[in-house]
């Protein structure tokens, strides 16, 4: 019945939701009783396991070649990329298996180690762009009542710096005034979780600065050895981001130097990447405690 009510939630703030494609919210829903606590992933597609292959009208699908190209079985899945995700990657890391997508389960199969809710396009963002922070309050709240204790936040990402957005300056720079909101958004979250963790609710969160990571990834990626930060691997025209990774599309031959598979997304190894910054991260960029720490509370 929470599972039924957390998809819900999530399909809900997939309407109309038009930029949040890096915002990221795992929840962790541990039950006293529970010999293992369940996993429950809510976000968007960055997370997304398949929920959008059920969705029949959603156009946010990716179950099409090329995605999934380095995917174990090498087939599509419905994730947006070239492999597994920062969901994958994570879960991972914590011990369990990649919990299915909510929305391939039939009524009759309980959830033994959670469920993944993200849906392609889903967000906290209403199409204004207003009062953004405290309608994400009220999912925690919500979340809280249905028992979640342990929160795993990732901040937005630097948002402008999406091939997309890129493929619009002549020389491939990143969007300054859409980044600005990214941080306007980020700073009002930290002070939102701030505020939750004082309440006496026995919250506790982990809070990923997801913005400074992929800033700092830009600025060192020689070093992280990647030589393609700006050009997306699979896509079509400018900078391959004037359209998705369709079939159609054509996708770059080494997926490892490249930062972003497609016009939003970014590649496997950088899902690996950011997922490992989540688990055990130093406080540089996971504040005030990673997932490794906040698990063992
Ligand atoms: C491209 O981005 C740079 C750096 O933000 C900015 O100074 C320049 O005005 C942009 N050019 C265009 C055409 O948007
Ligand atoms: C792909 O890129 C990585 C990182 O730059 C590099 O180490 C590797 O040799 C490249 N692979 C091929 C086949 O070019």
């Amino acid at each position: 019945m929470h599972v039924h009510n957390m998809a819900i939630t999530s399909h809900i703030t997939g309407v109309g939701a038009t930029m949040a494609l890096l915002v990221c919210i795992l929840v962790f829903i541990c039950k006293a009783q529970a010999a293992t606590p369940a996993v429950y992933i809510l976000g968007d597609s960055l997370l997304d396991v398949g929920n959008n292959n059920y969705l029949p009208l959603s156009l946010l699908k990716a179950n099409f070649p090329h995605n999934g190209v380095d995917f174990p079985t090498g087939k599509p899945t419905g994730r947006f990329s070239n492999g597994q995700n920062a969901a994958d990657f994570l879960v991972k890391k914590i011990g369990l298996p990649t919990p299915p997508s909510y929305l391939s389960l039939s009524s009759a199969t309980p959830p033994i180690t959670g469920v993944n809710l993200a849906s392609g396009g889903a967000g906290i963002f209403e199409e204004t762009g207003g009062f953004l922070v405290s309608t994400f309050k009220g999912l925690l709240k919500t979340l809280y009542g249905l028992g979640a204790r342990k929160l795993v936040v990732s901040g937005v990402g630097a948002v402008g710096c999406c091939p997309i957005k890129r493929k619009e300056n002549r020389t491939g720079e990143c969007n300054v005034e859409i980044n600005y909101w990214s941080t306007k958004y980020n700073d009002g979250l930290k002070i939102m979780l701030e505020g939750l963790k004082a309440e006496p609710l026995g919250m506790n969160y982990a809070y990923s600065d997801t913005y400074g990571a992929m800033v700092d990834l830009f600025q060192n990626h020689e070093a992280y050895g990647y030589s393609e930060i700006k050009e997306a691997c699979c896509g079509i025209g400018n900078l391959k981001a004037d359209g998705p990774c369709i079939p159609l599309a054509t996708y770059c031959s080494n997926r490892t130097n490249h930062v972003f598979w497609d016009l939003y997304h970014p590649t496997e190894t950088i899902a690996s990447l950011f997922a490992g910054y989540l688990y055990s991260g130093s406080q540089q960029f996971m504040v005030p405690m990673n997932v490794e720490q906040l698990l063992a509370l």
